[in-house]
């Protein structure tokens, strides 16, 4: 008799479903899934029909036998659930679009992620995820919740601090930074082990190592250009020589850090050119692959998706499940609670880096202490994140303005205090709750 093994995406109206569900018929050998809900709330009702019909026609013409279903009964879908994936936007993208614009109209930084803008978005999510991990309590206690909704480390921390349910945080940059480098090395991903330390959003790798060789010194020539490994993230010029001196290989989001005001600039220059903000970038990607996901020819995954800067998040995501359920040990970069790894920050707080996944979670591999050129930004942003978190549980206004104050890319406390004001107005049905 087959075993019952039981997925639930939480946000499964997202027009990165399909990549999800790639992923699961390519890995069905190893991973046998049996029933898979989508689940969404009822404005993505229309969304989520088509993403369903395209997932039933994908597993259809896969010739496999797994039970798909889409619900707006959370309860339902999550009952017996072995693994809960979340990628859920609260607020949709018209949200987002205000997280980007609000900061630029005060000349800082418009970014989904980071800076005020991430902050707002983790208001928002904070308190929902937090929801969905607590009826995870009472309904499958021992089903693990993979998230990879944003900004990913501040809400995997939550749940991990907040409830007792077991989840793991992903990101699909890692993936991308290490099989970037293997192409640019010209090996194989298998034979390249890249080491990372820092944080989601906020990492860089240490060490590279090919077939078990340190290589990491030779990898920092300053006439050595590399591109942004995410769509969303533009690169900036004559980056390498920095980079060169840095001798660490940051994740393209660092470029909001380092390069802030060429970032700002650009994303000014995107709006008053037409271009728009990415949000309305997504707004059309979103449209044209919508479009085609109604396609009642259409039963596999379209090139199209990989307009959207999560390239790989199939990959990252149901290899890191496959790891879990086959107690494989194998390690994968994620988003975990620190527990000594990072040797300068508290255990209890999430940092991205190396683990050994096995069935009984995934435990991050001591890397050290912070090298002191990243260390200061590490630091601050990790404060910006727990007071983030800390106010979003505590539906605390003085806490909030704190964590915003905290945020390297937020600059004068006159200015968090007005940002703060204009978001909460802006964002009134999900933030009214700070008081
Ligand atoms: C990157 C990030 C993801 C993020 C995505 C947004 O790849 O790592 O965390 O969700 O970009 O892409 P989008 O196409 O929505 O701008």
């Amino acid at each position: 008799m087959t075993q019952k093994l039981k997925l639930a995406i939480i946000g499964g109206g997202s027009s990165y479903t399909p990549e999800l569900i790639e992923g699961i018929i390519t890995r069905i050998n190893i991973l046998a899934v049996t029933e898979l809900v989508l689940v969404d709330i009822p404005v993505g009702q229309e969304k989520l029909n088509i993403v369903t019909d395209l997932a039933k026609r994908m597993i259809q013409k896969s010739g496999l036998n797994i039970n798909i279903a889409s619900t707006l009964d959370l309860d339902s879908a999550l009952s017996e659930c072995a693994f809960v994936i979340t990628q859920f936007r609260v607020g949709g993208l018209k949200a987002r679009g205000l997280d980007e614009m609000i900061p630029l109209s005060f000349n800082m930084i418009g970014q989904e992620t980071t800076g005020a803008g991430g902050f707002a978005k983790a208001m928002r999510t904070i308190p929902v995820i937090l929801s969905i991990a607590k009826k995870m309590e009472q309904l499958c206690p021992d089903g693990w919740l993979i998230n990879f909704t944003n900004p990913s480390g501040m809400v995997t921390e939550a749940v991990l601090n907040h409830t007792s349910i077991k989840s793991v945080g992903l990101c699909n940059v890692p993936i991308n930074m290490e099989m970037s480098l293997a192409e640019e090395l010209e090996a194989s991903p298998e034979d390249l082990y890249c080491e990372f330390i820092g944080l989601n959003h906020l990492s860089w790798i240490k060490k590279v190592y090919l077939h078990g060789k340190d290589i990491t010194e030779s990898l920092f020539n300053d006439s050595k250009k590399r591109e942004s490994v995410v769509a969303n993230v533009p690169e900036v010029e004559g980056a390498e020589k920095f980079v060169a001196s840095l001798k660490l290989i940051p994740s393209p989001y660092l470029n909001y850090f380092y390069y802030e005001n060429h970032m700002l600039e650009e994303e000014k220059e995107s709006v008053a050119s037409g271009k728009g903000s990415r949000a309305e970038q997504v707004m059309k990607i979103e449209e044209d692959l919508f479009k085609l996901y109604e396609t009642p020819e259409l039963s596999e995954k379209p090139s199209q998706l990989s307009e959207r800067g999560g390239s790989l998040y199939s990959e990252a995501a149901m290899s890191l499940i496959e790891s879990i359920h086959t107690n494989s040990g194998k390690i994968h970069v994620l988003n975990v609670l620190n527990n000594g790894a990072i040797k300068d920050l508290d255990d209890k707080v999430v940092i991205e880096t190396n683990c050994i996944v096995t069935s009984s979670g995934a435990r991050p591999i001591t890397t050290g202490p912070l090298p002191p050129s990243i260390k200061g930004l590490v630091h601050s942003v990790k404060a910006y994140e727990q007071l983030t978190i800390e106010a979003a549980v505590e539906g605390s206004k003085t806490k909030a303005l704190l964590a915003l104050m905290n945020n390297p890319l937020v600059h004068g406390a006159d200015i968090a205090q007005n940002i703060l004001e204009r978001m909460i107005e802006a964002h009134s049905e999900h933030l009214s709750y700070l008081k």
